[in-house]
């Protein structure tokens, strides 16, 4: 069975406390000189939480932001702009549990001529339990996995992001988290089927998921940079963050993780310099497969990098949309 670090919430969230202190080897190489102008920045799930702080230091650097989403549209583009002070702001609709949605998402990038320099994938779920999508999958699988592999896949196909005339690569961030460590390893009877659970089993499925993310992230780096980097592909953890993450869970226990949350969580503001450091600096210029626990280099889990288990996890999600997804053939191959 698949199996993610955690099953309670209570233990997760005590675990998140205990990176809230551990040292920041490389936040003093963050300055104000790492700035966003001229370039494009995407990112998904970007009405709430860390995604909502990501747009507004984006903006604030001089990036266009493109604010990927399903909900506070067009109010939470116009609170980034306000704080910001940019009018290079645009909000745009993204549904990640619905996969016609992520179609005409990519669509509307490729018609309209986007070239995007940064894409943060960033956009999750932690739900109580299992919930189905219109497509007949777990949404935590499809939200938090599968969705990150079809509009990855269909922003590299469709050149909405692809290498720089300049030669420096495009930079693609995976929003994971540290949790993924010690997950077990992918459970291809359990791939894609939907079943009922709950809470425990759905927040071992939210590591579990970071875990299966990463491995898939580090697969693509694989075969998009096969002889030199094109698109760098990185993954970090922004450690524990005062957001909305836990906004779906039980009344009881949201109230307890909330109190957690106010009293020794990061502001999102705080939560997000890592990800601007890793997307702007020319630290992470060149490079790909590299992994950042908040502002500290790190491997993930030793499993993600088998090449056999990046091989087998592609081939499975492709066969898998090849069933769900009637347009995969423009993504697939
Ligand atoms: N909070 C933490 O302590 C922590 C720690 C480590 C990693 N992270 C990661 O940080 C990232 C951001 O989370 P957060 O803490 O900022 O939580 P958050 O405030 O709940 O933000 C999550 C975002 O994802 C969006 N989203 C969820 N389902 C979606 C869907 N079907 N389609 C499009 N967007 C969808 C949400 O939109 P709605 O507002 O419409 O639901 C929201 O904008 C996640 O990847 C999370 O796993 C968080």
């Amino acid at each position: 069975m698949a199996e993610g670090r955690f099953t309670n919430p209570v233990v997760a969230t005590l675990a998140g406390i205990k990176d809230f202190f551990s040292p920041q080897k490389l936040a003093s190489r963050f300055s104000d000189g790492d700035r966003a102008d001229g370039m494009t920045v995407m990112i998904t799930g970007a009405n709430s939480g860390l995604g909502f702080a990501l747009a507004v230091a984006f903006a604030e650097r001089g990036g266009k932001v493109i604010m990927a989403g399903r909900s506070r549209i067009p109010e939470a583009g116009e609170k980034v702009k306000k704080l910001s002070g940019s009018d290079k702001v645009e909000m745009r609709f993204l549904d990640l549990s619905d996969i016609g949605s992520i179609h005409r998402f990519v669509q509307s990038l490729a018609e309209d001529g986007i070239l995007l320099d940064v894409c943060i994938l960033n956009a999750a779920v932690a739900l109580p339990g299992s919930r189905k999508t219109s497509s007949g999958q777990d949404e935590i699988f499809l939200v938090n996995y599968l969705s990150n592999v079809i509009l990855t896949r269909l922003l590299l196909k469709k050149s909405v992001i692809r290498q720089k005339e300049s030669g420096i690569p495009s930079k693609m961030i995976f929003i994971s988290s540290d949790s993924h460590q010690g997950a077990s390893s992918i459970d291809y009877g359990e791939f894609g089927r939907y079943f009922d659970y709950g809470v425990s089993k759905a927040i071992s499925n939210y590591s579990y998921f970071k875990f299966v993310l990463n491995t898939y992230a580090t697969e693509l780096s694989r075969r998009v940079n096969d002889t030199s980097v094109k698109v760098s592909i990185n993954a970090i953890c922004p450690g524990p963050v005062h957001s909305n993450i836990v906004k779906e869970a039980p009344w009881l226990l949201r109230m307890i993780l909330k109190g957690i949350f106010q009293a020794v969580f990061k502001s999102p503001a705080k939560a997000a310099r890592p990800v601007v450091y890793m997307a702007l600096s020319k630290d992470y210029d060149g490079s790909t497969n590299e992994y950042l626990h908040m502002f500290n280099p790190k491997r993930m889990d030793p499993k993600v990098y088998d090449p056999a288990e990046g091989e087998k996890l592609w081939d499975r999600s492709m066969e898998l949309l090849k069933n769900i997804d009637p347009d995969n053939v423009s993504y697939s191959g």
